[in-house]
């Protein structure tokens, strides 16, 4: 028998270099003046110190004291109290004595170097002992989305760039869209298939769809122009009535970092918003009134899963899930635009070979898309080792998003993936895909 403390497996590569992507972004996002790192660029967001040693404390709490907050970790209960979310509101914490920013990186590779002798230590079978690695890298990735919106926030001189090179885009319909025929379909996933899924992707169960359209690709910023032209913002009717009591409360004209001149601000750099791009920065009010003028709906998050993954070719025609839109391959940048390099999403139509098997392109990446659906449990919904990762959550005031920006980290991703917020919030790279009844 093969000694197994020793043996690392192609899983343990997967979850170090899991951990390690995520490092590399946190860094480069994080590599910043002092005075940068402990402002307060915007009352929504953390000062990034805070997310900083945060990442840190919650891969102590996972993967050193096995989620145990009364185990002694690596740093004073005192100070670690600073970093729980649920205790301190993000709009305060700039105001907590946090660590500085060299104790927080020290901080950091020190648990970080007990993680990796953790994980080579960790025998596995099938990658379930190994789940917690994979959660905690998908945690850090997840606050580097958060980073990123703290970096779109904030005011001042460029400190990112322009972005990475994307793929041209093609010219399609505005209202372009592709049949989701009836039928039955698997929906969620199971640890057997997806070993790195979340608690609340899971279990997988199959639920009956009735036949929809949805649209090809997300709604581009020419078309959101269109709604802005035509008075979209000044018509109630096109409106929820939360929808429009918000949009007059907040003075909701055009998205968030639009100007009326046509630019927009993105990353500290002004320039002209471009036509062929999704639309981002949107909030589900406004999301759901575009829709309504657009003589369309938003898609539940069952329909968008559905159109995402199911293959009705498969298994003999009784039809299965891919595991990603366009099959197995994992994500590549000739697939889908992941991974944060490109500081914006790619232009509608730049990954056809990314499509669906119904035909959808660009549900992974580019921009998270609000569905209709409020966030809940699936039936048989399980906790994982970070209970209150979902759970505190589910019947909340919020909408679920689906399919991860360009800042998402692929190790981070999958079709199953359920994020959610606020139906008010804009500083998410989330935009929208309509859909219809069929
Ligand atoms: C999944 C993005 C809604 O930031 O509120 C980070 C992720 N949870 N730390 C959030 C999360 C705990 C979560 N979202
Ligand atoms: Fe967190």
């Amino acid at each position: 028998m093969a000694d197994r403390t020793t043996e690392r497996t192609a899983l343990h590569e997967e979850a170090a270099r899991g951990l390690a992507d995520a490092r590399r972004r946190t860094e480069r996002l994080t590599d910043l003046d002092v005075a940068e790192l402990t402002a307060q660029h915007s009352p929504l967001m953390s000062p990034l110190v805070w997310d900083l040693a945060h990442i840190g404390q919650q891969e102590d709490l996972w993967l050193l004291r096995g989620g145990n907050p009364l185990a002694q970790g690596r740093l004073s209960a005192d100070v670690e109290r600073l970093y729980d979310a649920f205790e301190h509101p993000r709009a305060t914490r700039v105001h907590l004595p946090l660590l500085g920013a060299d104790e927080a990186r020290g901080y950091l590779a020190d648990v970080r170097g007990r993680v990796l002798d953790g994980l080579d230590a960790t025998p596995t079978t099938d990658g379930s002992e190994l789940f917690a690695f994979s959660m905690v890298a998908q945690h850090e990735q997840q606050h580097v989305e958060t980073m990123t919106a703290t970096h779109q926030l904030r005011r001042g001189e460029p400190l990112l760039g322009h972005g990475a090179p994307l793929p041209a885009g093609r010219a399609l319909p505005d209202d372009d869209s592709v049949l989701v025929g009836a039928g039955e379909f698997v929906l969620g996933v199971d640890g057997t298939d997806e070993p790195w899924s979340l608690d609340n992707e899971r279990p997988a169960h199959v639920v009956d769809v009735p036949a929809f359209r949805i649209g090809r690709v997300p709604v581009t910023n020419a078309a959101w122009r269109r709604f802005v032209d035509a008075g979209g913002y000044d018509e109630p009717r096109w409106w929820s009535s939360r929808g429009w009591e918000h949009r007059v409360a907040a003075g909701l004209e055009r998205p968030l970092f639009w100007d009326a001149d046509g630019s927009r601000r993105r990353f500290g750099i002004v320039e002209e918003v471009p036509d062929d791009e999704p639309v981002q920065h949107v909030c589900f009010f406004e999301a759901e009134a575009y829709a309504a003028w657009a003589g369309a709906r938003l898609p539940t998050e069952v329909e968008w899963e559905k159109a995402c993954v199911w293959d009705p070719a498969l298994d003999e025609g009784r039809g299965g899930r891919r595991r990603w839109p366009w099959g197995s391959a994992d994500p590549s940048a000739s697939l889908a635009n992941l991974g944060g390099d490109a500081l914006r999403p790619a232009p509608a139509g730049a990954y056809p070979a990314g499509a669906s098997a119904y035909g959808a392109e660009q549900m992974i990446g580019d921009v998270w898309e609000w569905t209709s659906s409020g966030f809940e449990p699936w039936p048989g919904f399980t906790p994982m080792l970070y209970a209150d990762y979902s759970a505190p959550f589910f019947g909340g005031d919020y909408r679920v998003m689906r399919g991860g920006s360009w800042a998402v980290g692929a190790p981070s991703l999958r079709p199953s993936f359920r994020n959610w917020d606020h139906p008010v919030r804009r500083q998410v790279f989330c935009g929208l895909r309509l859909a219809w009844d069929a």
